[in-house]
């Protein structure tokens, strides 16, 4: 594990080692599959790119029988009178009256967040939560309580294990928090 790490023009140092990680995983997980033992093939939804690596490990330590997919939050926004419109990619599965679990790589503002949920909440679940991997509350501006955040940190930038600066960094599997 190195101490420093450099992206593009930013320096890094480590802030959580794997290991951390993992417990954290471990521990967000139990609560799923005590949450969810009594439900019917749950669907987990991963948005990429983040989560990738989040949902891997996170999947492993579910002991349900359950589904699971990714989608992607187009890039483009088209306009409309009620003003941005961003859309999810690459749902293929059926929602409709499905226990769904949305596993995301951060919420910070939850501007994010909130557009999956308005998307796939028109798909009629039977329920929708969120998992996120970390949750900055300090920047969290929306109402809904976020059902399962691995971590919390407060308004610092990190990188690594699926967070990326500027799409670098993903593939490190320890966390890092920007220095300068
Ligand atoms: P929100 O819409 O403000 O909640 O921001 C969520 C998105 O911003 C995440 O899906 C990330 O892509 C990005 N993001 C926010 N904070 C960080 C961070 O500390 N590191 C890397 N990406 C971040
Ligand atoms: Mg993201």
């Amino acid at each position: 594990m190195k101490e420093e790490i450099q992206l593009l023009d930013k320096k890094f140092k480590i802030m959580i080692p794997a290991e951390k990680i993992d417990e954290a995983v471990s521990k967000v997980a139990a609560q799923i599959n005590r949450d969810y033992a009594d439900k019917e093939n749950p669907v987990f939804i991963g948005i990429l790119n983040g989560s990738f690596m989040f949902m891997s490990d996170l999947l492993k330590k579910i002991e349900f029988n359950c589904e699971l997919s990714f989608v992607k939050m187009s890039s483009y926004s088209g306009t409309s009178t009620t003003g941005q419109v961003k859309e999810l990619i690459g749902l293929n599965n059926s929602l409709e009256g499905r226990h769904v679990i949305i596993v995301e790589d951060i919420v910070d503002t939850g501007v994010s967040i909130k557009h999956s949920l308005e998307q796939l909440s028109k798909h009629n679940p039977a329920s929708l939560a969120v998992c996120t991997l970390f949750f900055k509350p300090e920047a969290y501006r929306m109402e809904r309580p976020i059902e399962y955040a691995a971590m919390n940190i407060g308004n610092e930038f990190i990188v690594g294990y699926g967070l990326d600066y500027n799409q670098m960094g993903r593939n490190m599997k320890d966390i890092y928090v920007v220095t300068e």
